[in-house]
């Protein structure tokens, strides 16, 4: 979603603002634009599409200036173009902002008939016709962001710039990602620590309400009513958000090949060396006295929870509620008071699942969260953390945060069964043995690559694609084809196998790809049975098995990929491998954007 970054900086603020955007691309956006002062006076530089075209655009038309403010833009309110991308400039104040004003139309009409004249269609204009609305009535800029900030509903990380306020740049939070960053007679705002290093490895992060006025020399606080803040600033780890490719084409790549180690650091934190698993200090839930877990997350995420249904199940004996969290708040799901709800999110910054937290929280229920950002503000809304070790997630495809996820969610479900007594000391051995190998299993399935890749030339050449499985396999089936639909647009389902004949076979025929995920676990001959009812019908098969379903399978499949034979409860992690190496190589020989598939966002920030 929208990037945001700005500087009162020693050097020319344009190469700082546009290398921080370039860290912000992965969030995924469709326009850029960045605000200078010279010699006090306002100037900006915006462009649709790639960073790379407004940095031609830079050069080309340069902007000097040590202070100024950037901005990636994935929009909501109005098209993606030049005039609508950010900052936008009223009169002297420059803004960008990520969010929604959900009362835009209603301020854009008292604001037109006070005389405004709008030049964009965003939502986001009328914040920079309300403060210099104020400016013009005499405000000094702080006391005129004070005023507009409580008329406006919705979300915002904003930032402002003003014109002959050489040395000053306003920062104002409320349910989007902001932060500061401390320099020696520099000072940094950004979306995220990524966009501040290397700028910076000392960032405070602003709470909802918070306003920052950032200086050459100091960053102060501020309530909207003027009181002063005490804000903590904290060291970040450089190394922990520095991002690069390392010998791989995309980041997609490098993620999916990160995962046995960093399945295995995730691990390692929920591991004890006596083959049990110990939740971090502090993370203990009484999971005995819970009468029901609700589980709410989107995207993969919420595949990942998927999955976990399963396991919560069947190694807990604890009911499972699961919703996409877009969904959740609209059901009238009756609460009972103690409770827990569990919210899965690599950034713990998406707007909807934050929105369900506070749902959650409202209706007296126990927070706790499984999240990849341990800065976000998903982890400090929740009672409990649960944290996933998988590292900066830069492809917006998300893959090593999800095996992760799943790593932490069995750790869980494990701890849950032992706390409700229903899972023996044997049972928790052998399932914790299971884990321990798991990373060996996922190494196993890179080296499938080869042979995907084969697979992938085919699959690329589709317009359409099924993926089908049982039990755990059928969320996964889902992520399958969400990540080939994310990255390729080949259209893509994920079905539960048994459920194809109540509608999806009609599609089949010849030669259409239908990868099958069935390794030789309790559902296996029934997905066998669902495989040759495609098969019948001249589908091609794709079967994604282990070494004891491949030697049982029928062989007529078009292809088949061999795991090795592994325990069924973390089969669900090493199968997501070829899943996710498929979508990257089909999409690389189709030549898309991988990293930064069209129209998507990786932390999706607006509802
Ligand atoms: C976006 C991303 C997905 C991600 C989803 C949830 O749609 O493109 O990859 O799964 O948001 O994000 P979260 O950060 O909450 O896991």
């Amino acid at each position: 979603m929208c990037g945001i970054v700005g500087v009162v900086g020693r050097g020319p603020a344009s190469t700082i603002l546009l290398d921080a955007l370039k860290r912000l691309e992965y969030r995924g956006y469709d326009s850029a634009g960045i605000a200078t002062l010279e010699d006090g006076s306002l100037r900006r530089r915006r462009t649709v599409g790639k960073l790379a075209n407004l940095k031609s655009r830079v050069d080309s038309e340069p902007l000097s200036g040590r202070i100024g403010i950037g901005h990636t833009r994935w929009a909501t309110h109005g098209r993606p173009d030049e005039t609508n991308a950010h900052p936008h400039m009223v009169d002297g104040v420059a803004i960008v902002h990520n969010g929604i004003i959900e009362n835009h139309r209603e301020l854009r009409n008292d604001l037109k008939a006070a005389g405004a004249h709008f030049t964009t269609e965003t939502d986001s204009e009328v914040v920079a016709h309300l403060v210099s609305r104020e400016r013009k009535k005499g405000c000094e800029p702080v006391a005129a962001v004070c005023k507009v900030l409580p008329r406006l509903q919705g979300t915002f990380a904003l930032v402002f710039l003003f014109e002959g306020y050489e040395n000053l740049l306003i920062g104002a939070r409320k349910g989007s990602p902001l932060a500061v960053g401390y320099g020696r007679g520099e000072m940094f705002l950004g979306s995220d620590a990524i966009a501040l290093a290397p700028l910076t490895d000392i960032v405070t992060y602003l709470e909802d309400g918070d306003l920052a006025v950032v200086t050459r020399e100091q960053i102060k606080f501020f309530d909207v009513n003027g009181d002063a803040l005490d804000r903590a600033s904290a060291k970040i780890a450089i190394s922990g958000v520095a991002v690069h490719k390392g010998e791989h084409r995309h980041f997609m790549a490098k993620e999916i090949h990160e995962q046995p180690t960093v399945v295995g650091q995730t691990l390692a934190q929920y591991i004890q060396p006596n083959g049990t698993i110990r939740l971090p200090r502090g993370a203990d839930v009484d999971f005995s006295t819970i009468s029901r877990l609700s589980i709410v997350a989107c995207g993969t995420a919420f595949y990942a929870g998927l999955i976990a249904k399963y396991w919560f199940e069947r190694y807990a004996k604890l009911p499972v509620e699961i919703d996409m969290a877009s969904e959740f708040r609209y059901r009238e799901v009756p609460f009972r008071v103690g409770d827990v709800a569990l919210f899965v999110s690599q950034s713990g910054e998406t707007a909807d699942t934050l929105a369900s937290l506070e749902f959650a929280k409202t209706h007296g229920q126990g927070i706790i969260s499984v999240v990849n950002v341990q800065t976000s503000t998903m982890a400090r809304a929740s009672d409990v953390v649960f944290p996933t070790l998988a590292g900066p997630e830069i492809g917006v495809a998300s893959t090593k945060a999800f095996t992760c996820q799943l790593a932490t969610l069995m750790c869980i479900a494990i701890a849950a069964g032992r706390c409700r007594g229903v899972l023996s000391a044997k049972d928790e051995i052998a399932l914790v043995r299971a884990l321990a190998d798991t990373p060996g299993y996922m190494a196993r399935a890179l080296e499938l690559e080869p042979k995907v890749l084969e697979i992938a030339r085919e699959v690329s050449m589709a317009g359409d694609a099924l993926f089908i499985g049982r039990g755990t396999n059928y969320p996964l089936a889902m992520e399958g084809a969400l990540k080939l639909k994310e990255v390729t647009y080949i259209h893509a389902e994920g079905y539960a196998a048994g459920e194809l004949k109540h509608g999806p076979i009609a599609l089949i025929e010849k030669d259409f790809p239908v990868m099958v995920i069935a390794p030789s676990d309790s559902t296996f001959e029934k997905t066998m049975s669902n495989m040759q009812e495609v098969m019948a019908r001249g589908g091609r098969i794709i079967l994604l098995t282990d070494q004891r379903g491949a030697s049982v399978a029928p062989p007529s499949a078009w292809s088949v990929l061999v795991l090795p034979d592994m325990p069924q409860s973390v089969a669900p992690l090493a199968l997501a491998v070829p899943l996710q190496l498929l979508a990257y190589h089909s999409a690389a020989i189709l030549g898309t954007d991988v990293d930064q598939p069209r129209n998507l966002a990786k932390s999706v920030t607006v509802e």
